[in-house]
């Protein structure tokens, strides 16, 4: 196959690239490093760019923005795809509100570019977009919730298992960056049920992995070990501390990918996260982390809430499992926080090198 990747040098990319690599493919990865614009330079790719130029073997690289129709065209013109992973995105809940258009014209606009150009030049291609639980807005804190100890749980058996793709998407707080990748999650659906194309959207929880270029804005479990092995003040914002996220390591999302490409169902919608068993609170995630690097972390609490923020949100993984029964979580909690300790140990040691 020849696999177009777009936003190679993050954290989802470059684990679908060096993946799809391995397997013997040809991978095409579009990154212009925009991370870093939107982040400074703690959000700069080009070290994990430098890493796949150095670990695969038909990886070639391509600085294109994907706002830019007319070398998203020229890409097209030039190479025929067969499977398209389209990661690349303004990722981030909070920072979209300094940069409403710039993060509408790379999530919503750019999105469609992408979509635009596999129909024009390779319909018969797999296209997988990665949405987020974002475009649920706040709507899953409408969920009954108790307070326990350490963390908010759901309160009722029914949603034990976490909320799954029947939850609302409109008339909700989503936050602008949540409203974009709506609006791109809405087009993507479209050109699978319209227009009928081999189109899968991935609506992501916490998506994670050693390969983050950590930013206080986004990525929070990388960014929390980073600071609590590198120093400097984490913030913790609202509900005690005690609001859940669900993880899933980079690898079974592209494992997910790789599933849904094999055998495509057009205009589906899962949720995709680390589900119950990877879930964590703010608060045990401190803890935990504490204990792996034998450090204390530097943090304070801030009662107001980060708007639009999830209490407890676990993805329910049921409806993926079932169309896919051969994918199942392979990396679990703990061996997550391990690897990323190892990774930021490795890095913070070979910047002290240099
Ligand atoms: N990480 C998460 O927790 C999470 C959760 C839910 C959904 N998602 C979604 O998954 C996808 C991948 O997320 P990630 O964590 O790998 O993000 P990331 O920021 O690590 O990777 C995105 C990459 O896209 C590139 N990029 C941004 N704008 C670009 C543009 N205009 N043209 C070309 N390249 C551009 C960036 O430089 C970056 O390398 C995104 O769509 C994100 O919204 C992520």
């Amino acid at each position: 196959m020849k696999v177009l990747v777009t936003g190679s040098s993050g954290l989802i990319g470059s684990e679908a690239a060096e993946h799809f690599d391995r397997q013997g493919h040809e991978v095409v990865g579009v990154d212009n490093n925009m991370r870093r614009v939107f982040f400074g330079p703690a959000g700069d790719t080009l070290w994990n760019l430098e890493r796949l130029k150095n670990n695969c073997k038909r990886f070639t690289h391509a600085a294109i923005d994907i706002r830019d129709r007319v070398a998203i065209e020229e890409l097209f013109n030039t190479q025929r795809f067969d499977l398209i992973v389209h990661c690349a995105a303004q990722p981030s809940h909070d920072k979209a509100r300094d940069i409403p258009l710039l993060d509408f014209e790379v999530n919503a606009l750019g999105t469609v570019n992408v979509l635009e150009a596999t129909r024009q030049h390779c319909r018969e291609a797999v296209f997988v977009f990665l949405s987020t639980n974002k475009v649920y807005g706040d709507a899953p804190n409408e969920i009954p919730m108790k307070e326990l100890e350490t963390r908010y749980d759901y309160a009722q058996a029914e949603d034990y298992d976490g909320v799954d793709e029947t939850c609302r998407i409109d008339r909700t707080l989503h936050s602008l960056f949540g409203a974009s990748k709506a609006a791109a999650d809405l087009v993507a659906q479209e050109y699978g049920r319209y227009f009928n194309m081999n189109v899968g959207v991935f609506r992501g929880g916490c998506l994670t992995g050693p390969s983050h270029s950590a930013v206080e804005l986004h990525g929070f479990l990388s960014y929390l070990v980073k600071i609590t092995l590198t120093g400097g003040r984490y913030t913790v914002y609202g509900y005690k501390g005690k609001q859940v996220r669900d993880n899933i390591h980079s690898y079974d999302v592209v494992r997910a990918i790789e599933e849904f490409a094999a055998n495509p169902r057009p205009g589906e919608v899962y949720n995709l996260g680390g589900g119950r068993a990877n879930s964590i609170s703010m608060l045990e995630a401190i803890a935990r982390i504490e204990q792996l690097t034998g450090r204390k972390l530097d943090w304070h609490y801030v009662e107001e809430a980060r708007k639009g923020d999830h209490i407890c949100y676990i993805s329910n993984l049921g409806k993926f499992q079932s169309h896919y029964p051969n994918w199942k979580i392979t990396h679990g909690l703990d061996a997550i926080l391990e690897q990323m300790v190892a990774a930021q140990r490795a890095q913070h040691l070979h910047s002290a090198a240099k």
